[in-house]
């Protein structure tokens, strides 16, 4: 069969699917991860920041960007394909039936996948091409004498917007709930879900799934906090006193206490 014909068999797509869905867990982890870095001195972050984009060659970089975008290209294909064929292949009484079966999750995957899909695109133009806030990109570090970006207080300015860390927040509730089902049935795919696991792989699912919004949100919640005159568990206070009477044009250098030094 050639790889066009391959692929036009449903058993083929959940392939895909999973396959996908694993590069894409794999990135949300490792991002998460590294975003956890916040919860250290400015330095940890924009350290990282400045390696990915000064010290890892170009090359690997986009290789990495390509694959991902390939990743969430196919697995939404597939996706819309395999919806497409279960309604033409399935007599309504059938589907009914699997529809009573079906977790809640499950059924609104592909509203939950679409949110996911618009807030990521909101994400890349807010902290990637950074083109929401001109304030991002003036808004400078001095790392052990190298002129690079301020990261961790874009960061926390990004999320000084009660609106921008509500999106944030509903969308990476959107994807706990995707990954609660979209983790099982990755394992189902593959052919590792039998009838004594579902149950376990759904939990392990659920509990991944939990993991990751909790792990994300908690970066708003407490640029939030910080921001708006609760404990300083991010630097809050700092970035906004150095950014609240910017003039549009100077670089801003927050100014971080001794402790955050090291
Ligand atoms: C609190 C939550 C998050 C924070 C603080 C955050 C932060 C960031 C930052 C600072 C960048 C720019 C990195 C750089 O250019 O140096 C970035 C890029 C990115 N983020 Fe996030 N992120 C969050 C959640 C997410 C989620 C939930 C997803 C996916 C579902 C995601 C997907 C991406 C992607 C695809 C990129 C582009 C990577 C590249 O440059 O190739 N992020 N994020």
């Amino acid at each position: 069969m050639s790889p066009i014909g391959l692929f036009r068999t449903s058993l083929a797509k959940k392939f895909v699917m999973a396959i996908t869905g694993i590069i894409l867990v794999g990135f949300v982890l490792g991002h998460m991860l590294g975003n956890l870095q916040v919860f250290g001195p400015p330095e940890a972050i924009n350290e990282y920041a400045y390696f990915l984009h000064h010290i890892l060659p170009w090359e690997i970089l986009w290789v990495v960007r390509i694959v991902l975008l390939a990743a969430v290209v196919l697995h939404i294909v597939s996706a819309v394909m395999l919806v497409i064929e279960n309604r033409r292949a399935r007599p309504e009484t059938y589907e009914k039936q699997k529809y009573m079966q079906a977790s809640f999750a499950a059924r609104t995957m592909k509203y939950s996948g679409l949110i996911v899909l618009a807030f990521i695109i909101f994400h890349l133009m807010h902290f990637t091409v950074q083109n929401i806030d001109p304030a991002f990109h003036n808004l400078r570090y001095d790392l052990d004498g190298k002129d690079t970006q301020d990261a961790y207080a874009m960061i926390i300015l990004g999320f000084s917007n009660v609106w921008v860390s509500g999106f944030y927040i509903i969308a990476m509730g959107l994807l706990c709930w995707h990954l609660s089902h979209g983790v099982s049935s990755m394992f189902q795919s593959l052919g590792f879900r039998n009838e004594i696991w579902r149950r376990r792989l759904n939990c392990i699912a659920l509990a991944f799934g939990l993991l990751i919004f909790a792990g994300f949100s908690i970066i708003p919640i407490t640029s939030m906090i910080s921001w708006y005159g609760g404990p300083d568990i991010v630097y809050g206070s700092e970035v906004r006193q150095a950014t609240e009477n910017w003039n549009g044009e100077t670089p801003i250098h927050v100014t971080y206490p001794d402790s955050a030094h090291h």
